[in-house]
């Protein structure tokens, strides 16, 4: 049986690296933070006697040996990054439920044939640098390994550099290897498992995302002295599109979900007229026509309004994620673990993007969920009990068994 107090301990002491005054976490990617907590995570792993590998793009690989060395592993982990005002268990959580898996299996003296190995991934949330699952993408060769290493966060500094200046630029290979089965853990990040009393979803699919980066230009002038009618005023325009993306999503029923959230304004001084304005899009669907054809309403609309108003416009997608069914036997297999556990268990469906998505392609992946407190995530007031963390590890540590002792 899962220890549920020592799983809880993990959490708090995780939750210490980056701690924010309001009870969260701030551990961006690469930065100091995610240096200590990766630290702590290998000396926890080293402790469960696993052996480490780092790869060349900085994901930890902790092996618990099995019966059979020529098998491929089963894997499980998440992210221990984090947004910038984010919460103490998205990602962590993943990464310590692997952990609590190993420290049972090692307390009860139980083998498994194929080894089991815990994976932390680098730069899941994407908030930093250019693009989100940065770690999973390479691993999964869905973008190259000096694409993401070249790309810089908003002071110039690069991924490669910070990488190798947190002392995490590994010697091994990113990816490359068979997988037998793959299973993460995470809070919902949603409100159904906690309105319905479940503590464990057994997740189907997650939703498809298009991201972008625009940029939009007008003339710096002077906010005393350009009268109102001969402005090009680039934040003015961001902001009609901001208005405009918001309306896009509401032509569909039901709507997608498009969010702009990051903006840069240039010179983002308070009496000059902004030249430069970039801001991001992030937009969600299950369905990946609708999605495109969001994406069209979108860019149709914000370049009327550049146009309308004098300014230029470019737009560049960062990312297009086409949503995922996760493998049927793995979403099953938590449907089983939990029924035989008598843990109450209902399928949903991942609003979020998570690291799964990109080894589903690769490997026989699934997810599972426990409920957050209302549903609040990417928020320093995220909370998740520790009954259900430790149901969800429970279903996860027979999940992974299963897997790990199949033909
Ligand atoms: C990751 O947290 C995402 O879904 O953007
Ligand atoms: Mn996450
Ligand atoms: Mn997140």
């Amino acid at each position: 049986m899962i220890n549920r107090d020592r799983l809880w301990q993990s959490h708090m002491e995780m939750a210490k690296i980056g701690a924010t005054p309001a009870g969260g976490v701030c551990r961006l990617a690469l930065s100091d933070e995610d240096k200590v907590s990766r630290d702590l995570f290998i000396s926890w792993a080293r402790e469960a006697g696993c052996t480490i590998r780092i790869d060349r793009v900085g994901n930890i690989f902790a092996r618990r040996a099995g019966t059979d060395p020529s098998s491929p592993p089963v894997i499980t982990g998440s992210h221990l990054d984090t947004q910038p005002l984010g919460g103490r268990f998205d990602g962590a959580y993943g990464v310590l439920a692997g952990l609590e898996v190993v420290r049972t299996l090692n307390d009860a003296g139980t083998e498994t044939r194929a080894p089991i190995d815990i994976v932390v991934w680098t730069d899941e949330e994407g908030c930093r640098f250019s693009s989100k699952t940065m770690g999973s993408m390479v691993f999964a060769g869905k973008i190259d390994e000096d694409e993401v290493r070249a790309a810089t966060d908003p002071d110039g500094k690069s991924f490669g550099a910070e990488l190798e200046r947190i002392g995490y630029a590994g010697s091994e290979a990113c990816g490359g290897f068979p997988i037998k089965a793959y299973f993460e853990n995470h809070i919902e990040q949603g409100p159904l498992l906690e309105q319905e009393g479940i503590p464990v979803g057994a997740v189907v699919g997650a939703q498809g995302q298009r991201c972008f980066l625009v940029t939009v230009t007008g003339e710096e002038g002077h906010a005393g002295t350009v009268p109102m009618d001969q402005r090009k005023d680039s934040f003015l325009g961001a902001a009609r599109m901001a208005d405009a993306i918001n309306r896009a999503a509401f032509q569909f029923d039901p709507p997608p979900v498009a969010t702009v959230a990051h903006v840069r304004v240039r010179p983002n001084s308070r009496n000059t007229i902004s030249g430069e304005t970039v801001f991001t899009i992030d937009s969600r669907y299950p369905d990946a026509d609708k999605l495109l054809q969001l994406e069209e309403a979108m860019s149709a609309a914000c370049k009327e309004i550049a146009d309308n108003m004098g300014l230029g416009i470019e737009i560049a997608r960062t990312s297009i994620a086409a949503p995922v069914q996760f493998n049927a036997g793995c979403v099953d297999a938590v449907r089983r673990a939990a029924e035989a556990r008598d843990i109450p268990c209902m399928d949903v469906y991942s609003g979020a993007g998570h690291d799964a998505c990109k080894i589903a392609d690769l490997a026989p992946t699934g997810m599972i969920f426990v409920p957050c407190e209302r549903g609040i995530s990417h928020n320093e007031a995220e909370n998740a009990t520790p009954d259900d963390l430790a149901a969800g590890t429970q279903v996860l540590l027979d999940v992974v068994v299963e897997a790990a002792n199949a033909d």
